[in-house]
């Protein structure tokens, strides 16, 4: 069967390859950390799927529904034949809420995991014949450059499921603010938003009790030891999730069970017992502090839609000249 998927692989800087480098970077360091992208090799992306279908984990079930409903009013912003880029698309699940009201020209899923983009994009581009669907494989995060049919004709930027969230607000300003860099006046970003809310439904979400949330993070372990030369065992490790009011944000971290040292890439790493690696950051926003954001990097707030529980956001963003 011919690819009905176009790849784009020259146009996007290389995926960030260099988990050694940063895993032993990380493991020095004190406080010792390691970038959350790199939970999204297969297993890691699998994970998270089913993490989106735990009863703890709100954010995708309420963030589907105000996408849905919000559908039509999304489409009167936007109009119709935009070019939508879906930046971390995944299982391209929730854009499919849009397709069909959207109507764009085309699609341009762009996320790290390169399997599972392939295959989601293939699925969409069977279930959407009428849709010109591409994907990059690429670490967004990082110098993001778009092929110029998107990014000069009507292009519509989506950043769903709180992705954003996984940055530092300073980090969220500055890709904004290239997103800023690349798109045209008026070029669009529909953004999903998690918002502030008490401490004891954000550390359920991130705490479920099927443990889904600690397979992911512990897989981060198994794919160093996977995939580097570490005789680290993850089972030394227990997962931990907490909400830091001061910064607000979920923390997440993999938290050394005992006394160890980890041999990784010919380097030994010393663990006290209790020491953590940090693996991950999910900054929780208002509405008006995200705006605020978005604003400091060049963009109104041309749309805001939210659930009944104001659990989450979704935000209309235009680039300003
Ligand atoms: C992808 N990202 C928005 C998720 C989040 O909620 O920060 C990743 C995740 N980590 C643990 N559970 C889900």
């Amino acid at each position: 069967m011919a690819l009905a998927v176009q790849l784009h692989d020259n146009i996007l800087p290389p995926r960030d390859s260099s988990l050694r480098d940063e895993a032993l970077a990380g493991f020095a360091a004190s406080p010792k950390h390691l970038s959350p992208k790199f939970f999204y090799d297969r297993r890691g992306s699998e994970l998270f799927e089913q993490i989106c279908l735990q009863p703890e984990y709100y954010l995708t079930r309420t963030e589907e529904a105000i996408l849905a409903d919000a559908a039509d009013e999304i489409r009167q912003i936007v109009g119709p034949q935009s070019n939508l880029i879906e930046l971390g698309s995944g299982a391209s699940r929730k854009v499919r809420l849009l397709l069909e009201r959207l109507r764009p020209a085309s699609y341009l899923g762009i996320d790290i995991s390169e399997d599972f983009l392939l295959d989601s994009t293939r699925r969409l581009a069977a279930d959407y014949p009428w849709l010109d669907v591409h994907a990059a494989c690429s670490d967004f995060s990082d110098h993001l450059q778009l092929p110029d049919d998107f990014a000069l004709e009507h292009p519509l930027v989506f950043f769903p499921g709180s992705s954003i969230g996984n940055f530092t607000p300073e980090q969220a300003r500055r890709l904004l603010g290239h997103l800023h860099h690349i798109l045209p006046t008026g070029g669009g970003v529909l953004i999903g938003v998690d918002l502030l809310k008490d401490k004891a439904t954000l550390e359920a979400a991130y705490n479920d009790r099927a443990q889904v949330t600690a397979a992911f993070n512990l897989n981060l372990l198994h794919r160093i030891r996977r995939e580097l030369h570490s005789d680290i065992d993850p089972a030394r490790f227990v997962h931990r999730a907490f909400f830091n009011e001061d910064q607000s944000r979920i923390e997440m971290h993999l938290v050394s069970r005992i006394s160890q040292t980890v041999a990784l890439e010919g380097q030994l790493f010393r663990f006290r017992a209790g020491e953590s690696l940090h693996s991950e950051n999910s900054y929780k926003y208002s509405v008006q502090g995200f705006i605020e954001l978005a604003d400091s990097a060049g963009f109104d707030s041309s749309g805001l839609w939210t659930d009944a529980g104001q659990l989450f956001s979704v935000h209309y963003l235009q680039r300003r000249p």
